[in-house]
C-alpha cells in the first residue's frame, strides 16, 4: 500500500495520510475505514453510522456547528452529508416554521437518517435527497443556511463546490463548514490549518464576511469556516 502525505489539491498535509480519491490504490485497513465514512455502505457502513450517531465528539461538533449557523424559526436549511441524521433533528427543532433539506450520497445514511427523523419527515419539516454534492442538482429553491460537518475534506475541488453552494444561498445567507481531523496523530494545529484553508477557499468562491471558529475538544479541535453570500 502506498500511503500519501498530500491532500487532493497536492498540498502536503498530515491529515490526508491516505489517498481516498476515486480510483485511489489505497487498499489498507485505514483507507478502507476512511471510505466507510466517505460513503457508508453494508455492514461496516452501519457500524460507521452508529459511531457517528453516538460518539460524543461527533455529537459535540455537530451541536456546535448548528449553534454557529444561527438558524431562525422560518429558515430553509440545507445540510450536505448528514450521515446518520443527528444534526437534521436539531436543525429542524430550530427551523420549526421552515424546512430542513438534507442531501447525502449514501443510501444507507439516507435510511438511517429517515428512521431517526421519521416524525419530522412525515410532517414535511425535513426532506431528504439522495445525491452527490459534487454534482449538485437544481434543488428548486435557495436556502437561508447551509452546513456540512466532516464532509468538505472529501471534495476534489472545494472552491468549485463552494461556488455551487453559494448559488444555493439567498443573499445574506450563511454557510458553516466544520472539519474535525480524525486521522491518527492529528493535532489542533492541523485543525487550524484546515480551517484557514477552507476560509481562503470560501473567499475565492465569493463568500464575504468569512471567519474561522475553533472549538477546543477531545481528541482534537474542530474548525468551522463561516461565510455569507
Ligand atoms: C464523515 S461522515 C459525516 C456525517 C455527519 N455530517 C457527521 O458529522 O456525523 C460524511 C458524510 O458525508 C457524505 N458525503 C461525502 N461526500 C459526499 C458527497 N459528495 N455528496 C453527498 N454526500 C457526501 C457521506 O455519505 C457521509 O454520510
Amino acid at each position: 500500500m502506498q500511503a500519501t502525505t498530500q491532500a487532493p489539491d497536492g498540498t502536503p498535509h498530515p491529515v490526508f495520510r491516505e489517498d481516498t480519491s476515486p480510483g485511489s490504490r489505497s487498499t489498507g485497513l485505514r483507507g478502507w475505514a476512511v471510505r466507510q465514512f466517505r460513503q457508508p455502505y453494508g455492514f461496516w457502513g452501519r457500524v460507521a453510522g452508529w459511531i457517528m450517531a453516538t460518539r460524543p465528539s461527533n455529537l459535540e461538533r455537530n451541536r456546535w456547528t448548528v449553534d454557529l449557523l444561527d438558524v431562525q424559526p422560518t429558515d430553509w436549511v440545507l445540510e450536505i452529508g448528514f450521515g446518520p441524521g443527528v444534526a437534521l433533528g436539531w436543525l429542524s427543532e430550530r427551523a420549526n416554521q421552515g424546512l430542513v433539506v438534507g442531501m447525502d450520497h449514501s443510501e444507507l445514511m439516507l435510511s438511517q437518517a429517515a428512521r431517526r427523523n421519521a416524525q419530522a419527515l412525515a410532517s414535511g419539516r425535513i426532506a431528504l435527497q439522495l445525491g452527490d454534492a459534487e454534482h449538485l442538482p437544481d434543488l428548486g429553491t435557495v436556502f437561508d443556511r447551509i452546513m456540512a460537518v466532516n464532509v468538505a475534506m472529501f471534495w476534489s475541488d472545494p472552491v468549485a463546490q463552494f461556488r455551487a453552494l453559494r448559488e444555493r444561498l439567498r443573499p445574506g445567507g450563511r454557510i458553516a463548514l466544520t472539519v474535525q481531523p480524525r486521522s491518527r496523530g492529528a493535532t489542533d494545529t492541523d485543525a487550524q490549518r484546515i480551517g484557514e484553508r477552507m476560509l481562503a477557499q470560501l473567499s475565492e468562491a465569493g463568500f464575504r464576511e468569512v471567519r474561522l471558529e475553533l472549538h477546543p475538544m477531545q481528541p482534537v479541535a474542530a474548525a468551522c469556516a463561516i461565510g455569507h453570500r
